[in-house]
């Protein structure tokens, strides 16, 4: 069956700041968990859904992505034949079965805003949003469990659905404002599917309508652009999607889909840290 979801879009054009100085003069979606990128993770995690044109937004100073998705002739030269050649496999084959495309954000004015950039690349279609930071995995936890990945598990849902769909996850209620914040009414139980009526852009938690927190992967329908084109600058005087799809909301057009997995914040040190450590037992596991 091919697939109505075609193209991926990844905001990457954020400074990185909490990570200063590794994120002075190297894009924070190039920070390694283990040896690969994260911005790698979420190719990957695209790839596995069966995405194959990834549309980046990028800006000043992270040109390193770029490079990344392309060939090194002169390192391939240097290391043809030896041992060190099997490590660049992975990142080989995702240049092979992909094309990226890029676009930069030129002022930072918000998520909303670096997503209605990429419209130009987009085009009229539904289409996925990862951000980078929030690294998420599936992996088998029991024999009758499935381990796709996240972005996967989404597009099933929007194949029934055919509307907007964020990925939502349990928050403590003291961390809320650090999340786009949902309230919504389950209509799907045993897929934790539910239809989202109000959501709100990182409230204190005693307005909060939840603590169903939106993570970083949404599918979007392209109304999206006309939507974010009229959205006025919201918290932190920044364009928010999340004010967007409240948009949507309003006539029944987002669902919010707890998935199966895990996922670690890596736009904080904490969950840059756990993520390392995941990965690291894994690989040791293997
Ligand atoms: C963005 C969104 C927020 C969402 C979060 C997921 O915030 O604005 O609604 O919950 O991503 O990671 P950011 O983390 O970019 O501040």
């Amino acid at each position: 069956m091919t697939t109505m979801i075609k193209k991926c879009l990844f905001p990457a054009a954020g400074y990185g700041t909490r990570f200063l100085p590794a994120t002075k003069a190297t894009p924070k979606e190039m920070l390694p968990v283990l040896t690969k990128p994260l911005i790698q993770y979420g190719v990957e995690e695209a790839l596995e859904a069966n995405i194959r044109t990834m549309a980046i937004i990028t800006g000043r100073g992270k040109r390193a992505i770029e490079d990344h998705f392309d060939i090194s002739y002169e390192l391939e030269h240097q290391i043809k034949g030896s041992t060190k050649e099997p490590l660049l496999n992975e990142i080989r084959s995702l240049i092979s079965q992909c094309t990226f495309s890029y676009t930069r954000q030129v002022e930072m004015k918000g998520l909303g805003h670096a997503i209605l950039t990429g419209e130009t690349l987009i085009g009229h279609e539904p289409f996925a949003v990862i951000l980078a930071d929030d690294l998420c995995t599936n992996d088998k936890q029991t024999k009758s469990a499935s381990s796709e990945g996240v972005l996967a598990q989404m597009i099933k849902i929007y194949e029934k659905y055919q509307c907007s769909i964020v990925a939502i996850e349990e928050i403590p209620k003291e961390e809320t404002h650090k999340y786009g914040v949902i309230s919504g009414h389950l209509v799907d139980n045993s897929n934790n599917i539910y239809r989202i009526n109000d959501m709100v852009e990182k409230p204190h938690p005693e307005e909060a309508p939840s603590n169903l927190a939106i993570i970083g992967r949404y599918i979007l329908t392209p109304d999206i652009f006309d939507i974010l084109k009229e959205t006025k600058p919201g918290k932190g005087g920044e364009i928010q999607i999340t004010d967007a799809l409240k948009e949507q909301a309003k006539l029944g057009k987002v669902i919010a889909y707890k998935f199966n997995g895990k996922r670690f914040d890596c736009g904080s040190v904490d969950g840059f840290v756990e993520a390392t450590d995941y990965f690291y037992k894994k690989q040791k596991e293997k």
